[in-house]
């Protein structure tokens, strides 16, 4: 059974679910996105895990602090609800921004980190031009939120799921739309000034996933392929672009699955890279 909680948290409140029993999971959404975004993959995950999925700031069910949706102050609030639960050690898995959520709640908790799991995601920092493009985005959500809304979410799905109309495009779209433009803004505001947190794949006392697409746009395919490199790193390359978890949840899940109970090998012969 799936539980809906809220969360008082410094002046707003979060929003999460929690649902089965077993090793715990936080499950962390990106950018435009919120809890809803788990529920095909989590049909796929075998029942013996307890399920936590967080709205983070301005998404879904949750409010937000200010102009600026930190990365730092949104792991604080998933470190709320991680305390509230009383839990000792979870799996995290973030996609995309809900990594650099999870890596920033990594770098304050180590001790209470299972495994990451990052979903074509990426611990370094945004780059010069892709601080410019955040500016230009936060432009063009001040003049009109909704009409970004429906350029940027087609934008992060593979060319085959937009030539077949996937149902996840207008899904996410008509779940995105009503989300603020103050928040989309502080939410973009909050990943441009994020900071590079590569070292956690250099010392990180528990194995780190790293699922990426190779038709990906948004994370720099070039700098993924070097953070896998790293030695508590696992790479596993799908054939998709940004979108696994909508596109692919069942190999999504099978891949998370093979690498909390450490099937590696076969977890590697899923990449097609
Ligand atoms: C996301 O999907 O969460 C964002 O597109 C990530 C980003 O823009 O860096």
């Amino acid at each position: 059974m799936i539980t809906h909680h809220t969360l008082s948290f410094k002046s707003t409140h979060i929003h999460y679910t929690d649902q089965g029993s077993g090793p715990a999971v936080f499950l962390l959404h990106g950018f435009l996105e919120d809890v809803r975004m788990w529920q095909s993959l989590k049909r796929y995950l075998p029942k013996r895990y307890r399920l936590i999925c967080i709205d983070l700031f301005g998404h879904g069910k949750s409010g937000g602090i200010g102009y600026i949706y930190r990365m730092d102050e949104m792991a604080e609030a998933v470190e709320a609800v991680f305390k509230a639960l009383k839990l000792r050690k979870a799996h995290f898995v973030g996609h995309s921004m809900g990594g650099y959520v999870a890596l920033a709640f990594a770098e304050r908790n180590p001790d209470q980190l299972r495994s990451l799991s990052l979903i074509h995601s990426t611990s370094r920092a945004d780059w010069p031009e892709k601080q410019r493009d955040r500016d230009r985005a936060v432009a063009v959500v001040k003049r009109d939120c909704k009409g970004f809304i429906q350029h940027a979410v087609p934008m992060l799905f593979s060319d085959k799921a937009r030539r077949n109309n996937h149902k996840g495009i207008a899904k996410l779209i008509s779940q995105a739309i009503t989300m603020e433009a103050g928040a989309v803004a502080a939410t973009l505001e909050g990943m441009k000034i994020r900071e590079d947190r590569e070292a956690i794949l250099h010392f990180a006392p528990y194995p780190i996933l790293i699922l990426a697409g190779v038709n990906d746009t948004v994370i720099r395919s070039q700098d993924t392929a070097e953070q896998m490199q790293a030695e508590f790193v696992t790479g596993v390359w799908f054939p998709t672009a940004h979108m696994a978890p909508w596109e692919m949840p069942k190999e999504t899940a099978t891949a998370l699955h093979y690498f909390w109970n450490e099937k590696y090998e076969q977890l590697r012969a899923m990449s097609v890279r």
